[in-house]
């Protein structure tokens, strides 16, 4: 990783532990941001309950560290969850995915009080859609699914890898130039053999936290 983005990655990371309350269940999203911080959580030895994650990575990740992985069957709501971001514009609206774990990271995302996104500064936009936007779909689906997305105005691209956590597929959407956030995620959330699409717009987070090459963190509130 580029030694700058990674020196915003653990500042936002490291900011994040302050938002942690010990021996509480804490939501865990996934990602290069999300892995410095689950090992500095271990490092300063925070203690956990327990934590539900995102993907099976980053189960596997807090395991190696001995923090207990929970079902969010059985935990109730969750009072924070800290996640990455691939782009976040100034409503704290996101682009996430890139790590194929849009799914889970939306359901974790929905169950809890708190969402603090951690983020090195050049996830920064002010429009959404640079990133490509990923769509999780059933595989059937699949075709369909990308010429819905065509006639909505993207290019989707089939990512070719390993089917997801969920056993679906995903497609990258390339054009969108995204000024309506909420009305995309409807739309795309309304084609049968969606399962979810990367956009955090009805469930933004909630603190955003910026990391700089400089090691400065910019501390970003959404107001309500
Ligand atoms: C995982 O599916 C994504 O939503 C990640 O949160 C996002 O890609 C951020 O990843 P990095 O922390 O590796 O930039």
């Amino acid at each position: 990783m580029h030694t700058t983005i990674h020196k915003g990655k653990q500042a936002a990371a490291l900011k994040a532990l302050e938002f942690v309350t010990p021996d509480s269940i804490l939501g865990v999203g996934t990602g290069s941001t999300v892995n410095i911080f689950i090992d500095e959580l271990a490092a300063k030895g925070v203690r956990l309950e327990g934590a539900v994650a995102s993907s099976e990575a980053t189960a596997e990740r807090l395991r190696s560290h001995g923090f207990e992985v929970l079902d969010l069957n059985y935990t109730g709501g969750i009072s924070l969850y800290i996640d990455g971001a691939d782009e976040a514009n100034p409503a704290l609206q996101l682009i996430k995915g890139g790590g194929a774990a849009l799914t889970r990271e939306k359901i974790i995302a929905a169950a809890s009080k708190e969402f603090v996104c951690i983020a090195d500064s050049s996830k920064a936009v002010d429009v959404l859609g640079e990133f490509p936007l990923p769509v999780e779909v059933i595989p059937m689906a699949r075709s369909y699914v990308a010429r819905e997305l065509m006639a909505l105005g993207s290019d989707p691209e089939y990512r070719e890898a390993p089917r997801t956590d969920n056993g679906n597929q995903i497609l990258d959407c390339i054009g969108f130039s995204i000024d309506d956030p909420i009305s995309l995620e409807q739309q795309i959330n309304n084609i049968a053999g969606v399962v979810s699409v990367g956009l955090f717009a009805q469930r933004p987070a909630d603190v955003l936290l910026l990391g700089d090459e400089q090691g400065h963190v910019v501390t970003q509130a959404r107001e309500v």
